[in-house]
Protein backbone atom coordinates (compact mmCIF):
# COMPACT_ATOMS: atom_id res chain seq x y z
CA UNK A 1 0.00 0.00 0.00
CA UNK A 2 1.67 3.64 -1.04
CA UNK A 3 -1.18 5.43 1.03
CA UNK A 4 0.80 7.61 4.19
CA UNK A 5 -0.05 6.38 7.59
CA UNK A 6 -0.63 8.95 10.14
CA UNK A 7 -0.82 7.50 14.08
CA UNK A 8 -2.63 9.83 16.50
CA UNK A 9 -1.65 10.14 19.73
CA UNK A 10 -2.94 12.63 22.45
CA UNK A 11 -0.98 12.20 25.70
CA UNK A 12 -1.14 14.32 29.01
CA UNK A 13 1.03 13.92 31.23
CA UNK A 14 2.43 10.09 30.14
CA UNK A 15 6.35 10.51 29.70
CA UNK A 16 7.40 7.07 30.90
CA UNK A 17 5.20 6.04 28.18
CA UNK A 18 6.63 7.82 25.09
CA UNK A 19 9.82 5.82 24.70
CA UNK A 20 8.59 2.24 24.96
CA UNK A 21 5.24 3.31 22.95
CA UNK A 22 7.33 5.06 20.05
CA UNK A 23 9.29 1.94 19.39
CA UNK A 24 6.65 -0.41 19.66
CA UNK A 25 4.72 1.67 17.14
CA UNK A 26 7.43 2.10 15.04
CA UNK A 27 8.50 -1.58 14.88
CA UNK A 28 5.05 -2.66 13.85
CA UNK A 29 5.10 -0.09 11.33
CA UNK A 30 8.43 -0.77 9.96
CA UNK A 31 8.11 -1.20 5.98
CA UNK A 32 5.41 1.36 5.62
CA UNK A 33 5.38 4.85 4.79
CA UNK A 34 4.33 6.99 8.47
CA UNK A 35 4.04 9.41 10.93
CA UNK A 36 3.48 9.64 14.17
CA UNK A 37 1.87 13.19 15.73
CA UNK A 38 2.19 13.39 19.75
CA UNK A 39 -0.68 16.00 20.40
CA UNK A 40 0.12 17.03 23.72
CA UNK A 41 -1.82 19.61 26.05
CA UNK A 42 1.01 21.35 28.07
CA UNK A 43 2.22 18.15 29.68
CA UNK A 44 4.33 19.20 33.05
CA UNK A 45 5.96 16.00 33.87
CA UNK A 46 8.81 16.45 30.74
CA UNK A 47 6.22 14.17 27.96
CA UNK A 48 6.84 17.24 25.59
CA UNK A 49 10.61 16.77 26.56
CA UNK A 50 10.93 13.09 25.99
CA UNK A 51 8.72 12.95 23.02
CA UNK A 52 11.12 15.73 20.98
CA UNK A 53 14.02 13.86 21.93
CA UNK A 54 13.12 11.08 20.02
CA UNK A 55 12.01 13.08 17.08
CA UNK A 56 15.52 11.83 15.45
CA UNK A 57 14.94 8.54 15.80
CA UNK A 58 11.33 7.91 14.62
CA UNK A 59 9.20 9.99 12.74
CA UNK A 60 7.63 12.20 14.83
CA UNK A 61 5.55 15.26 15.04
CA UNK A 62 5.29 17.02 18.56
CA UNK A 63 1.94 19.47 18.46
CA UNK A 64 1.70 21.43 21.95
CA UNK A 65 -1.44 22.96 22.99
CA UNK A 66 -1.11 25.49 25.60
CA UNK A 67 -4.70 26.42 26.32
CA UNK A 68 -6.99 23.79 25.51
CA UNK A 69 -7.64 20.70 27.20
CA UNK A 70 -9.40 17.19 25.95
CA UNK A 71 -8.61 13.91 24.12
CA UNK A 72 -11.47 14.21 21.36
CA UNK A 73 -10.40 17.83 20.48
CA UNK A 74 -6.50 16.85 20.63
CA UNK A 75 -7.25 14.38 18.12
CA UNK A 76 -9.19 16.75 15.75
CA UNK A 77 -6.17 19.21 16.38
CA UNK A 78 -3.80 16.50 15.02
CA UNK A 79 -5.88 15.63 12.10
CA UNK A 80 -5.17 19.13 11.14
CA UNK A 81 -1.67 18.42 11.12
CA UNK A 82 -1.48 14.88 9.84
CA UNK A 83 -0.35 14.74 6.18
CA UNK A 84 -1.62 10.99 5.94
CA UNK A 85 -4.31 9.32 3.74
CA UNK A 86 -5.10 6.83 6.43
CA UNK A 87 -5.56 8.31 10.17
CA UNK A 88 -5.44 5.94 13.38
CA UNK A 89 -6.09 7.01 16.56
CA UNK A 90 -4.91 5.22 20.04
CA UNK A 91 -4.19 6.22 23.58
CA UNK A 92 -0.39 6.62 24.56
CA UNK A 93 -0.34 4.68 27.66
CA UNK A 94 0.17 0.77 26.04
CA UNK A 95 -3.29 0.09 26.83
CA UNK A 96 -3.73 0.26 23.32
CA UNK A 97 -1.60 -2.70 22.11
CA UNK A 98 0.68 -1.11 18.97
CA UNK A 99 0.81 -4.74 17.70
CA UNK A 100 -2.75 -4.75 16.68
CA UNK A 101 -1.74 -1.77 13.96
CA UNK A 102 -0.96 -3.94 10.86
CA UNK A 103 -4.56 -5.70 11.52
CA UNK A 104 -6.00 -2.36 11.44
CA UNK A 105 -4.04 -1.35 7.97
CA UNK A 106 -4.84 -5.02 6.96
CA UNK A 107 -8.86 -4.46 7.17
CA UNK A 108 -8.57 -1.11 5.51
CA UNK A 109 -6.50 -3.07 2.65
CA UNK A 110 -9.17 -5.41 2.51
CA UNK A 111 -12.17 -2.55 1.59
CA UNK A 112 -12.99 -1.20 4.83
CA UNK A 113 -12.93 2.48 5.37
CA UNK A 114 -12.77 2.30 9.09
CA UNK A 115 -11.91 -0.13 11.16
CA UNK A 116 -12.15 -0.15 15.13
CA UNK A 117 -10.37 -2.04 17.63
CA UNK A 118 -12.57 -3.96 19.66
CA UNK A 119 -12.56 -5.50 23.08
CA UNK A 120 -15.92 -6.62 22.73
CA UNK A 121 -15.37 -9.17 19.68
CA UNK A 122 -14.22 -12.50 19.43
CA UNK A 123 -10.59 -12.40 20.29
CA UNK A 124 -10.92 -8.92 21.94
CA UNK A 125 -11.14 -8.42 25.91
CA UNK A 126 -10.23 -6.73 29.20
CA UNK A 127 -9.48 -9.54 31.24
CA UNK A 128 -8.13 -7.41 34.21
CA UNK A 129 -11.28 -5.17 34.62
CA UNK A 130 -12.90 -5.30 37.70
CA UNK A 131 -16.90 -5.40 37.95
CA UNK A 132 -17.77 -2.31 38.17
CA UNK A 133 -15.69 -1.09 35.31
CA UNK A 134 -17.07 -3.61 33.37
CA UNK A 135 -20.59 -2.23 34.04
CA UNK A 136 -19.87 0.90 33.22
CA UNK A 137 -18.38 -0.40 30.10
CA UNK A 138 -21.49 -1.87 29.37
CA UNK A 139 -23.90 0.68 30.54
CA UNK A 140 -21.83 3.35 28.03
CA UNK A 141 -22.30 0.97 25.28
CA UNK A 142 -25.71 0.38 25.68
CA UNK A 143 -26.99 4.01 25.82
CA UNK A 144 -25.06 5.06 22.61
CA UNK A 145 -26.50 1.62 21.28
CA UNK A 146 -29.95 2.81 22.43
CA UNK A 147 -29.98 6.56 21.36
CA UNK A 148 -27.78 6.97 18.21
CA UNK A 149 -28.94 3.49 16.07
CA UNK A 150 -25.86 3.80 13.44
CA UNK A 151 -23.74 2.76 16.18
CA UNK A 152 -25.34 -1.00 16.58
CA UNK A 153 -23.38 -2.75 14.17
CA UNK A 154 -20.32 -1.88 15.92
CA UNK A 155 -20.29 -3.72 19.02
CA UNK A 156 -17.24 -1.30 20.43
CA UNK A 157 -17.60 2.26 19.26
CA UNK A 158 -16.14 3.69 22.23
CA UNK A 159 -12.79 2.44 22.85
CA UNK A 160 -10.36 5.22 20.89
CA UNK A 161 -8.14 2.47 18.43
CA UNK A 162 -9.33 3.06 15.57
CA UNK A 163 -7.98 4.09 11.79
CA UNK A 164 -10.07 5.50 9.25
CA UNK A 165 -9.36 6.70 5.43
CA UNK A 166 -9.61 10.47 5.67
CA UNK A 167 -11.85 11.01 2.48
CA UNK A 168 -14.58 9.90 4.91
CA UNK A 169 -14.11 12.98 6.82
CA UNK A 170 -13.62 15.48 3.75
CA UNK A 171 -17.05 17.20 4.27
CA UNK A 172 -17.27 16.34 8.23
CA UNK A 173 -17.12 19.07 10.90
CA UNK A 174 -16.18 17.53 13.91
CA UNK A 175 -16.84 18.66 17.22
CA UNK A 176 -16.48 15.70 19.61
CA UNK A 177 -16.67 16.38 23.62
CA UNK A 178 -15.02 14.57 26.25
CA UNK A 179 -13.05 11.48 25.53
CA UNK A 180 -15.29 9.92 22.62
CA UNK A 181 -13.44 10.74 19.36
CA UNK A 182 -14.10 7.11 17.82
CA UNK A 183 -17.83 8.12 18.28
CA UNK A 184 -17.56 11.16 16.60
CA UNK A 185 -15.68 9.98 13.69
CA UNK A 186 -17.86 7.64 13.00
CA UNK A 187 -21.01 9.57 12.99
CA UNK A 188 -20.42 12.80 11.36
CA UNK A 189 -17.81 10.73 8.88
CA UNK A 190 -19.23 8.95 5.96
CA UNK A 191 -18.34 5.72 6.15
CA UNK A 192 -19.60 2.86 4.11
CA UNK A 193 -17.90 -0.35 5.28
CA UNK A 194 -16.72 0.00 8.86
CA UNK A 195 -15.11 -3.36 10.50
CA UNK A 196 -13.82 -4.35 14.26
CA UNK A 197 -11.19 -6.30 14.83
CA UNK A 198 -10.01 -7.79 18.26
CA UNK A 199 -7.55 -6.75 20.46
CA UNK A 200 -7.29 -7.10 24.45
CA UNK A 201 -7.51 -3.84 26.42
CA UNK A 202 -3.62 -4.20 27.92
CA UNK A 203 -3.01 -2.72 31.89
CA UNK A 204 -1.67 0.53 32.11
CA UNK A 205 1.99 0.27 32.06
CA UNK A 206 3.00 4.22 33.75
CA UNK A 207 0.80 6.93 34.58
CA UNK A 208 -2.48 7.35 35.81
CA UNK A 209 -5.87 7.69 34.06
CA UNK A 210 -7.16 11.03 33.31
CA UNK A 211 -10.93 9.34 32.92
CA UNK A 212 -13.27 11.28 35.72
CA UNK A 213 -16.40 11.60 36.90
CA UNK A 214 -17.17 15.00 34.42
CA UNK A 215 -16.15 12.63 31.82
CA UNK A 216 -19.01 10.74 31.99
CA UNK A 217 -21.32 14.12 31.89
CA UNK A 218 -19.17 15.09 28.97
CA UNK A 219 -20.40 11.46 27.53
CA UNK A 220 -23.73 12.23 27.63
CA UNK A 221 -23.62 15.96 26.40
CA UNK A 222 -21.64 14.38 23.92
CA UNK A 223 -24.64 11.98 22.54
CA UNK A 224 -26.85 14.61 22.81
CA UNK A 225 -24.76 16.70 20.52
CA UNK A 226 -24.83 13.69 18.04
CA UNK A 227 -28.21 13.47 18.66
CA UNK A 228 -28.57 16.62 17.37
CA UNK A 229 -26.52 16.44 14.65
CA UNK A 230 -27.29 13.09 13.35
CA UNK A 231 -30.94 13.93 13.19
CA UNK A 232 -32.09 11.60 15.70
CA UNK A 233 -33.20 14.41 18.03
CA UNK A 234 -35.24 15.34 15.68
CA UNK A 235 -36.80 12.10 15.34
CA UNK A 236 -36.97 11.61 19.04
CA UNK A 237 -39.24 14.69 18.94
CA UNK A 238 -41.35 13.70 15.98
CA UNK A 239 -41.87 10.24 17.98
CA UNK A 240 -43.44 12.76 20.98
CA UNK A 241 -45.60 14.61 18.87
CA UNK A 242 -47.30 11.53 17.36
CA UNK A 243 -47.68 10.48 20.77
CA UNK A 244 -49.43 13.35 21.30
CA UNK A 245 -51.53 13.05 18.89
CA UNK A 246 -52.71 9.80 19.70
CA UNK A 247 -54.04 11.45 22.74
CA UNK A 248 -56.20 13.39 21.04
CA UNK A 249 -57.94 10.54 18.53
CA UNK A 250 -58.14 8.15 21.36
CA UNK A 251 -59.63 10.67 23.93
CA UNK A 252 -62.18 12.07 20.65
CA UNK A 253 -63.13 8.73 19.67
CA UNK A 254 -63.82 7.70 23.33
CA UNK A 255 -66.14 10.40 23.26
CA UNK A 256 -67.44 10.24 19.79
CA UNK A 257 -68.22 6.56 20.20
CA UNK A 258 -69.98 6.34 23.98
CA UNK A 259 -72.36 9.83 23.36
CA UNK A 260 -73.19 9.09 19.58
CA UNK A 261 -72.11 6.08 18.54
CA UNK A 262 -74.48 4.03 21.54
CA UNK A 263 -71.34 2.52 23.18
CA UNK A 264 -70.30 1.81 26.58
CA UNK A 265 -67.75 3.55 27.63
CA UNK A 266 -65.54 0.26 28.50
CA UNK A 267 -66.50 -0.76 24.84
CA UNK A 268 -65.61 2.56 22.86
CA UNK A 269 -61.89 2.66 24.96
CA UNK A 270 -61.14 -0.66 23.28
CA UNK A 271 -61.91 0.60 19.75
CA UNK A 272 -60.29 4.13 20.87
CA UNK A 273 -56.98 2.21 22.33
CA UNK A 274 -56.63 0.63 18.74
CA UNK A 275 -57.83 3.30 17.23
CA UNK A 276 -54.97 5.86 18.21
CA UNK A 277 -52.01 2.47 18.03
CA UNK A 278 -53.08 2.25 14.46
CA UNK A 279 -52.96 6.21 13.73
CA UNK A 280 -49.85 6.26 15.38
CA UNK A 281 -48.49 3.91 13.14
CA UNK A 282 -49.24 5.52 10.17
CA UNK A 283 -47.72 8.57 11.16
CA UNK A 284 -44.49 6.96 12.97
CA UNK A 285 -44.15 5.43 9.36
CA UNK A 286 -44.67 7.88 7.28
CA UNK A 287 -43.02 10.64 9.56
CA UNK A 288 -41.11 9.61 12.54
CA UNK A 289 -38.90 6.37 10.40
CA UNK A 290 -39.37 7.47 6.78
CA UNK A 291 -35.86 6.63 6.27
CA UNK A 292 -36.48 3.46 7.26
CA UNK A 293 -39.50 2.06 5.77
CA UNK A 294 -38.30 0.58 2.97
CA UNK A 295 -35.97 -2.24 2.16
CA UNK A 296 -35.22 -5.61 1.89
CA UNK A 297 -38.58 -8.04 3.80
CA UNK A 298 -40.16 -4.55 5.08
CA UNK A 299 -43.66 -5.33 5.39
CA UNK A 300 -46.46 -2.84 6.06
CA UNK A 301 -48.23 -5.66 8.40
CA UNK A 302 -45.74 -6.99 9.95
CA UNK A 303 -44.24 -3.62 11.08
CA UNK A 304 -47.86 -2.47 12.21
CA UNK A 305 -47.96 -5.84 14.35
CA UNK A 306 -44.89 -5.15 15.97
CA UNK A 307 -46.30 -1.96 16.65
CA UNK A 308 -49.34 -3.17 18.24
CA UNK A 309 -47.67 -5.77 20.41
CA UNK A 310 -45.18 -2.84 21.82
CA UNK A 311 -47.54 -0.75 22.39
CA UNK A 312 -49.55 -3.43 24.21
CA UNK A 313 -46.47 -4.27 26.34
CA UNK A 314 -45.95 -0.71 26.54
CA UNK A 315 -49.77 -0.23 28.12
CA UNK A 316 -48.80 -3.27 30.63
CA UNK A 317 -45.98 -1.95 31.67
CA UNK A 318 -47.56 1.20 32.76
CA UNK A 319 -50.51 -0.24 34.29
CA UNK A 320 -48.00 -2.59 36.30
CA UNK A 321 -45.73 0.21 37.57
CA UNK A 322 -48.49 2.30 38.29
CA UNK A 323 -49.52 -0.35 41.11
CA UNK A 324 -45.88 -1.08 41.91
CA UNK A 325 -45.46 2.70 42.63
CA UNK A 326 -48.41 3.18 44.17
CA UNK A 327 -49.03 0.56 46.50
CA UNK A 328 -45.72 -0.91 47.04
CA UNK A 329 -43.85 1.80 47.29
CA UNK A 330 -46.79 4.37 48.67
CA UNK A 331 -46.24 6.84 45.88
CA UNK A 332 -49.31 9.32 45.22
CA UNK A 333 -51.20 7.46 42.35
CA UNK A 334 -50.89 10.64 40.08
CA UNK A 335 -47.21 10.85 40.37
CA UNK A 336 -46.66 7.24 39.97
CA UNK A 337 -49.03 7.34 36.59
CA UNK A 338 -46.41 9.86 35.57
CA UNK A 339 -43.31 8.07 35.83
CA UNK A 340 -44.86 5.01 34.81
CA UNK A 341 -45.93 6.92 31.55
CA UNK A 342 -42.44 8.00 31.33
CA UNK A 343 -41.23 4.72 31.32
CA UNK A 344 -43.78 3.27 28.59
CA UNK A 345 -42.68 6.09 26.82
CA UNK A 346 -39.35 5.26 26.89
CA UNK A 347 -40.01 1.58 25.79
CA UNK A 348 -42.60 2.68 22.47
CA UNK A 349 -39.73 4.69 21.76
CA UNK A 350 -36.84 2.03 21.60
CA UNK A 351 -38.88 -0.75 20.59
CA UNK A 352 -40.09 1.14 17.58
CA UNK A 353 -36.43 1.99 16.47
CA UNK A 354 -34.83 -0.85 17.99
CA UNK A 355 -37.32 -3.44 16.67
CA UNK A 356 -40.39 -2.21 14.24
CA UNK A 357 -38.48 0.38 11.94
CA UNK A 358 -35.11 -1.16 12.48
N1 LIG B 1 -3.89 15.75 24.70
C1 LIG B 1 -4.61 15.20 25.67
N2 LIG B 1 -5.41 16.00 26.43
N3 LIG B 1 -4.54 13.86 25.88
C2 LIG B 1 -5.29 13.35 26.89
C3 LIG B 1 -6.12 14.11 27.71
C4 LIG B 1 -6.18 15.52 27.45
O1 LIG B 1 -6.88 16.26 28.12
N4 LIG B 1 -6.73 13.28 28.61
C5 LIG B 1 -6.27 12.05 28.34
N5 LIG B 1 -5.39 12.08 27.32
C6 LIG B 1 -4.66 10.97 26.72
C7 LIG B 1 -3.87 10.16 27.71
O2 LIG B 1 -2.58 10.69 27.91
C8 LIG B 1 -3.85 8.81 27.03
O3 LIG B 1 -2.86 8.75 26.05
C9 LIG B 1 -5.21 8.74 26.36
O4 LIG B 1 -5.62 10.08 26.17
C10 LIG B 1 -6.23 7.97 27.18
O5 LIG B 1 -6.36 8.57 28.45
P1 LIG B 1 -6.54 7.70 29.78
O6 LIG B 1 -6.63 8.67 30.89
O7 LIG B 1 -5.51 6.63 29.86
O8 LIG B 1 -7.95 7.09 29.53
P2 LIG B 1 -8.55 5.69 30.01
O9 LIG B 1 -7.57 4.59 29.89
O10 LIG B 1 -9.18 5.89 31.33
O11 LIG B 1 -9.69 5.53 28.93
C11 LIG B 1 -9.37 4.97 27.70
O12 LIG B 1 -10.00 3.75 27.59
C12 LIG B 1 -11.39 3.79 27.49
C13 LIG B 1 -11.92 2.40 27.36
O13 LIG B 1 -12.30 1.93 28.56
C14 LIG B 1 -9.76 5.90 26.55
O14 LIG B 1 -9.24 5.38 25.33
C15 LIG B 1 -11.23 5.99 26.39
O15 LIG B 1 -11.52 6.72 25.19
C16 LIG B 1 -11.80 4.61 26.31
O16 LIG B 1 -13.20 4.66 26.29
MN1 LIG C 1 -5.65 4.60 29.60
Amino acid sequence: MEDKISIIIPTYNEKDNIAPLLARVAKALSGYDYEILIVDDDSKDGTIEVASSLASRYPVKVIVRRNERGLATAVVHGLEHASGQIIGVMDADLQHPPEVIPDLIKAIQDGADMVVASRYIEGGGCPNWGLSRRIISKVALLISHLLLPSTRPVKDPLAGFFMFRRQGLAQAKLKPIGYKISLEVMLIGRFQHVVEVPYIFEDRSAGKSKLNPGQQLDYLKHLLSLMARTGELKRLLKFCAVGLSGVIVNQGLLWLLTEFGGLQYYISALFAIEASIISNFVLNDYFTFADRRTGRGKSFVVRLLKFNVTCLAGAGIQYGLLLLFTSVFGIHYLISNLIAIAVAFLWNYFMSSWWTWK
